[in-house]
């Protein structure tokens, strides 16, 4: 069993940013992926500690707080590499080949769906539906939606990525 450290406190600029936030929505309920967000942009995932610490700030539960992170999934609630790719695994995407591009990727880099490279470089996640089956396969690096992947487009990624 792998344990995550606590990672360090909000620091008062990121809850000034979350008051703020929360101060354009109608509830701090409304308010909450846009936090988790705002955090995981700059600590790339919201452990266990930071999530109690915004639950806070937004004056809900904890518990509550995890259930809408763990719905949303583009939070991540465990460590996950400096690139995060999303790979549909929708009806489309599937058709065209995303097995493929997933036994790409495990030759390639060693990561299965789940993972995450020793190296700390790429996490590899399912996704549904990326809304891009025009262009299938699809997948998301970080931001950045990708159509017509092919193993090409994943090697050059690959390559292009430096040591985190
Ligand atoms: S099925 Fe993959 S983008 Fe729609």
């Amino acid at each position: 069993m792998s344990i995550v450290e606590a990672q360090p406190a909000l620091d008062p600029t990121e809850r000034a940013e979350i008051r703020n936030l929360i101060g354009h929505y109608p509830t701090a309920r409304a308010a909450a992926i846009d936090a988790l967000k705002l955090v995981q942009q700059r600590r790339r995932y919201i452990g266990d500690n930071l999530l109690a610490e915004i639950a806070h700030l937004l004056g809900l539960p904890a518990a509550e707080l995890d259930g809408l992170a763990t719905f949303y999934n583009l939070i991540y609630r465990k460590p996950v590499g400096q690139t995060v790719i999303l790979l549909c695994d929708s009806i489309t995407c599937w058709i065209t080949g995303r097995d493929h591009l997933a036994q790409h990727i495990e030759r390639r880099i060693g990561i299965k769906p789940g993972e995450t490279s020793a190296d700390g470089r790429f996490t590899l996640l399912p996704i549904v539906c990326l809304g891009h089956c025009d262009h299938a396969p699809a997948m998301m690096a970080n931001d950045v939606l990708h159509g017509n992947v092919d193993p090409a487009t994943l090697d050059a990624m690959f390559d292009a990525t430096p040591l985190p």
